[in-house]
């Protein structure tokens, strides 16, 4: 039986941890209005920011490939709670320009040409985590993108664990102290302002380096947006992999039959990696600001109004797949919204999809089985946007 869970509950703790039972009571009803950031914890914002929840398959899809009248510039917490980030806030003309510049940086070729050297580090992190029972969290599934992000950036690995408290601060928007997550995020600005001087200076084979070169119709960039774009990488390119590859796991601990069927056919491994994207998505929710006037779903949502994709809940919409708490890998994944859809399509796809495969194959040659050790893993509480694990303890066996 389901806990009975309000449209102003969304954004608690235990909704964060488990939000599937929420989605299940409330897909229906939606569009409805509800609190989606507390008054009082970040200085500035006084009364409480409400928005309309879009929770059904098709009015998410609509939403997304609607960019015009849903735009993702104008987020209310800009500035008070977070720095302009380019790009993943930002409309065409833009977010079109800004676009095709990085778009060259994250091609599938480049992607799999950085296919050994992610393979290397992997089994390198595998060799220490792989013994008795670990916490795959902190042994494996932190360290991996963030040493990968760092690596096409142009930055020094060994710096993950600071990179970890940057990317919490910047994602805890209602668990954390505002002065301490600010204080945070101003370091990382910092630390990426130094490395732009250090480009400028010296250019090297790096995303930096072609960020402080790049010219977007004869004119640079501004110091802003590369330090935007910067943090935003450190963001979405971390805690979402990080997540994906926890999921995945508890997925497989949980059933030891589906680890035999892909120790024994690997072109399942593809199939696991989007249905655990469907089943348990990394990225739960994000907002959006109606331009006009819209009906959604017969519900007038009015200009102006903050609007929330729920990316967890469209996937898991039995209009769209059929017993949706089921996991399994004779569905039509397609079209599941993950990744987004549209213009705001995930920019990083291919090399998060590339990192889960890699530690798959790695896992899947090195262990007959794996299964959840201690008292299982603990969710995530901190952030509303994203879904994964603080703990996960596993043990594998040869
Ligand atoms: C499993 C891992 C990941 C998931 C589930 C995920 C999910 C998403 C989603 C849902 C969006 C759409 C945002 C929107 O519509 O407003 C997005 C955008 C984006 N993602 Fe990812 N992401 C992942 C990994 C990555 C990685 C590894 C990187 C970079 C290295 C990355 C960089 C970005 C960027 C830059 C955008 C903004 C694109 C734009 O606005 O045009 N993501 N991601």
């Amino acid at each position: 039986m389901d806990t009975i869970i309000g449209a102003d509950e969304l954004s608690t703790r235990q909704v964060i941890s488990d939000p599937y039972s929420a989605y299940r009571q409330l897909r229906a009803q939606s569009p409805f209005n509800y609190v989606d950031f507390p008054a009082g914890k970040i200085p500035g914002i006084e009364t409480p920011l409400r928005a309309w929840a879009l929770m059904k398959y098709g009015d998410v899809y609509g939403a997304l490939r609607d960019h015009e009248t849903f735009s993702s510039a104008g987020n209310p917490l800009v500035g008070k709670a977070f720095p302009p980030l380019v790009l993943i806030l930002d409309d065409p003309p833009r977010h079109t320009r800004f676009r095709r510049l990085v778009n060259k940086a994250f091609t599938l070729r480049r992607i799999e040409a950085l296919t050994p050297w992610i393979s290397g580090v992997a089994n390198e992190l595998l060799d220490e985590a792989g013994r008795g029972e670990t916490d795959i969290v902190r042994h494996y599934t932190i360290p991996l993108p963030i040493k990968v992000i760092a690596r096409l950036m142009g930055i020094p690995g060994e710096d993950y664990e600071t990179f970890k408290r940057w990317s919490d601060a910047f994602l805890s928007l209602v668990t954390m102290d505002n002065t301490e997550r600010m204080r945070n995020i101003q370091e990382a600005l910092e630390y990426f302002g130094k490395m732009a001087v250090a480009r400028r200076a010296h250019g090297a084979e790096d995303l930096i380096t072609a960020l402080v070169e790049a010219e977007i119709e004869g004119e640079k960039l501004e110091e802003w947006e590369i330090l935007g774009f910067c943090l935003l990488l450190l963001i979405a390119g971390n805690e979402t992999t990080t997540n994906l590859i926890g999921n995945i796991l508890n997925v497989l601990a949980a059933r030891p039959e589906l680890w035999q069927m892909l120790r024994e056919n690997r072109g399942l491994v593809e199939t696991v990696i989007e249905e655990t994207l469907r089943f348990e998505s990394p990225v739960q929710r994000l907002s959006r600001t109606a331009t006009r006037d819209v009906e959604v779903s017969g519900v007038k949502i009015p200009k102006g109004d903050l609007v929330t994709v729920f990316f967890g809940s469209a996937n898991r919409d039995p209009n769209e797949f059929p017993n949706p708490d089921e996991f399994r890998l004779d569905r039509d994944l397609r079209n599941h919204v993950a990744f987004g859809m549209g213009i705001h399509y995930c920019l990083g796809a291919p090399l998060a999809r590339a990192e889960a495969k890699i530690t798959l194959n790695a896992l899947l040659d090195r262990f007959s089985a794996i299964k959840l050790g201690g008292a299982g893993g603990t969710r995530q509480a901190l952030s509303s946007v994203v879904f994964g694990f603080d703990l996960l303890p596993l043990i594998f066996q040869r």
